[in-house]
């Protein structure tokens, strides 16, 4: 990280769990999962910045053109000289739309890979040389401790992405409400998508490309660079069905055959057909979402969304 910038502070939280336990945690369960947060490492984050240039995933465009439309309107509900507290560093594309619009004082990206931050903030120092840029590591997982800049500017949330739909409900709302501790009286912008044709959310988890598919199969490969694991890709199948009970796609990596994996000197068995859950992606209604929203301390106040309704963005005030 570029630490010759003056105003660039840098807060680095250890994170507590190494990815080797947690793995190894994950595939001793059954049924065999991996937590969805480990698919983040730089490479997993390159994937997805091409998931979200897709035809068919809809989320990113819709999103970004939502935000563009209605700048105006969330820049004064943010308020100028505000800061701006991104959960989750993503597309620069999107928060660029923010800092332009609101002008805010201080630009604060949380996100669990430190080394995509540090391209975030090189990017943006570049373009916006009055801005405060304050990357910090940490896991929205776990409680969060960000401290006051100086002259303690209003804090304004961004939380786009539909990241919210990765969390089960209850988690969704155990991390809205650690938001809204974390955002000390600011207010949240949320990007959330909408249950709608089970045929449009099966093709935006399934692109003809292979996209998704890859990225499901990092998660192997990250462990193969950074543990010396031995995961074949080619042994497992990308399955992201969708599941219109729960209301929710369900991404696994299902494996082709029977096969053994040693991770850190442990063996782990694959039956044939054998699932390990990779990731949730939850669909609300704009109601639904409010209702559960109200339930965590925020009010929900203004909501945007496109004219065929498949993506939201949601303003709740503290
Ligand atoms: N928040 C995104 C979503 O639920 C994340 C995502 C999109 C994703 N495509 C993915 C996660 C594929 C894992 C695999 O839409």
């Amino acid at each position: 990280m570029d630490t010759g910038l003056a105003r660039l502070h840098t807060i680095e939280t250890p994170q507590g769990e190494t990815f080797a336990a947690a793995l190894l945690e994950g595939l001793r369960k059954s049924p065999k999962e991996i937590a969805c947060k480990y698919f983040y490492d730089v490479e997993g984050s390159q994937i997805f910045d091409a998931i979200c240039e897709l035809p068919e995933y809809y989320q990113t465009r819709t999103e970004t053109a939502l935000l563009a439309r209605h700048a105006a309107e969330i820049a004064a509900l943010m308020g100028a000289g505000a800061e701006i507290v991104e959960f989750g560093a993503g597309s620069l594309r999107k928060v660029r739309i923010l800092l332009e619009a609101a002008s805010p004082q201080a630009y604060t990206p949380l996100d669990i890979s430190g080394a995509y931050l540090g391209e975030v903030v090189r990017a943006l120092a570049a373009d916006y040389p009055m801005l405060t840029l304050r990357p910090v590591v940490a896991d929205f997982t776990r409680p969060m401790d960000i401290p006051a800049l100086a002259g303690n500017p209003r804090r304004a949330g961004f939380f786009p992405g539909s990241t919210i739909g990765n969390f089960k409900p209850d988690a969704a709302m155990a991390l809205l409400r650690r938001m809204h501790a974390a955002l000390g009286g600011g207010g949240l912008l949320v990007g959330v998508d909408l249950v709608k044709d089970p045929a449009r959310l099966h093709a935006a988890y399934n692109d003809a490309a292979g996209v998704t598919a890859k990225f499901n199969k990092n998660l192997m490969l990250r462990a193969n660079r950074e543990l010396g694991s031995d995961f074949d890709p080619e042994g497992f199948a990308h399955y992201a069905p969708y599941n219109a009970a729960a209301g929710r796609i369900e991404m696994y990596l299902v494996s082709r055959r029977r096969q053994s994996v040693t991770i850190a000197g442990e063996r782990i068995e694959f039956a044939p057909g054998e699932p390990v859950h990779t990731e949730d992606s939850h669909k609300y209604t704009i109601e639904s979402f409010r209702e559960m929203a109200a339930r965590t301390g925020f009010r929900p106040r203004a909501v945007w969304t496109d004219p065929e309704r498949l993506f939201s963005l949601h303003w709740l005030e503290s």
